[in-house]
């Protein structure tokens, strides 16, 4: 089979470091790609929002399959793109329609379908500027913290936590008055949530779901969880408090009825479910849906996929996943992500990558990467994400922590904390 995967950062290098291994995979083309994904394919010039240069190149190249990494592509429509064309209208795409990636791409759809089918989540009301007023008047019936949220992609920078009354009514005023762009001209408020994170994973075909490795990642820059948020810096899987009686109820009450109420919709969704969950005493409840696969969580979790992904692929496909199994690696994997000195703020791109070739049992994937004059730089604020198998997360840890100090780029800063808290 002839597969091309979109995307360019750490969670493609994973998805295509993945593919590749696949008997069922003779080409695999990345479009874009970094300096990571061309040693397992090739590197196509082309951007995950170029639909009419995608297609020309499916064609052109006889792909067989398309696997969309990132949202923004999703959320645009490629899917519908595709089936519209007849030239590629048979051309299987793992990833939803625009009406499935609406899960991620509004808030406020995704808060209204959960209440819809009774999965656990937090209370809410969503305003836009006609009802400021309205809007005001909730935060002031809410305990602090407040919790704001753009309705609309936003580069991941949409959510607002806030202390204070105040400061929650001045950031509303703010973003429905084009903070985010058109993302906030609606804004979701919610009740704030206590608890810890976990990120559950499961693929598709629109009818049946596989549940994959759940992982935990680490969002902020610094270490014991502070500071600014960032894209994530490691992952852990798996994840202790996800007991197989905590992911019974995951499954009952969330992932069942997640897939059951798009079919209900008749929304077409033929691909990854990303469950941002926080257990609440015990109890699984969703902060978030992705349409996507997360990162850096699918560092970790490729690695703990034992099945044939692109086999896992065909059945989503073929409508028939519930004849598939998913086997899980039993051992522990992690991810430490290395990233450029200054991010999330200003950082500088274009500093040589050194020592790459010195990691010894661990796996490399690069997030932001590029050749430049025949060698490999950095080329994003998050650079190279470290992965490591171990039959403890502590001995995974201290691999990823040993062959991180091996690679060696100008500023380079990784958190050295990562599972910490689990
Ligand atoms: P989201 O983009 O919806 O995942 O939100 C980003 C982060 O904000 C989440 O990963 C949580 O850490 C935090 N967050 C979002 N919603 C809530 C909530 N209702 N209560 C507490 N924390 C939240
Ligand atoms: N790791 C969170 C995300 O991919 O959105």
């Amino acid at each position: 089979m002839r597969i091309l995967l979109l995307g360019n950062g750490g969670r493609e290098h994973a998805l295509a470091w993945k593919i590749a291994q696949s008997i069922k995979c003779d080409k695999l083309f990345i479009a874009p790609g970094n300096a990571g994904t061309q040693e397992v394919g090739e590197n196509i010039a082309i951007g995950v929002n170029e639909f009419d240069r995608l297609k020309d190149f499916v064609v052109d190249q006889q792909v067989n399959m398309v696997v969309v990494g990132p949202e923004d592509p999703l959320v645009n429509g490629i899917y519908d793109n595709f089936k519209e064309d007849p030239r590629t209208t048979h051309i299987p795409i793992i990833g939803p329609s625009k009406a499935g990636a609406v899960l991620e791409g509004s808030k406020d759809f995704a808060k209204a379908f959960m209440q819809r089918y009774n999965i656990p989540t937090a209370a809410y009301a969503t305003f836009d500027s006609t009802t400021i007023q309205e809007g005001m008047r909730f935060l002031e019936t809410l305990k602090a913290p407040y919790v704001l949220k753009a309705d609309g992609l936003a580069a991941g920078k949409g959510v607002l936590i806030l202390d204070t009354l105040e400061e929650a009514k001045r950031e509303l005023k703010e973003m429905l008055g084009g903070m985010f762009g058109n993302a906030s001209a609606k804004v979701v408020i919610e009740e704030f949530l206590s608890g810890i994170e976990c990120s559950v994973f499961v693929l598709t075909d629109g009818n049946h779901y596989q549940i994959l490795p759940e992982a935990k990642d680490y969002k902020r820059i610094g270490e014991g969880n502070t500071g600014l948020n960032t894209g994530g810096m490691g992952s852990v899987s798996p994840v202790p408090f996800a007991t197989n009686e905590w992911m019974k109820k995951v499954e009952n009450r969330i992932i069942r009825p997640t897939v059951e109420g798009l079919k209900a919709e008749h929304i077409d969704y033929k691909g990854f479910i990303f469950f941002g969950l926080i257990d609440v005493d015990g109890e699984p409840m969703v902060i978030e849906y992705n349409c996507r696969m997360g990162d850096p969580e699918t560092e970790s979790v490729m690695l703990r996929l034992k099945s044939d992904i692109v086999e896992l692929f065909e059945s989503v496909v073929n409508g028939d996943l519930d004849k598939q199994t998913v086997e899980f690696d039993d051992r522990a994997a992690v991810c430490v992500m290395l990233v450029s000195g200054g991010y999330p703020e200003a950082y500088t791109k274009g500093y040589p990558i050194a020592g790459l070739n010195t990691i010894d049992g661990s796996v490399v994937f690069h997030s932001g990467t590029t050749v430049k004059d025949g060698s490999i730089v950095t080329n994003g604020g998050r650079v190279i994400a470290v992965s490591s198998y171990g039959k403890t997360k502590e001995e995974a840890l201290a691999k990823s922590f040993a062959e991180a100090s091996k690679i060696e780029f100008q500023d380079k800063y990784f958190r050295r904390d990562i599972g910490f808290d689990l």
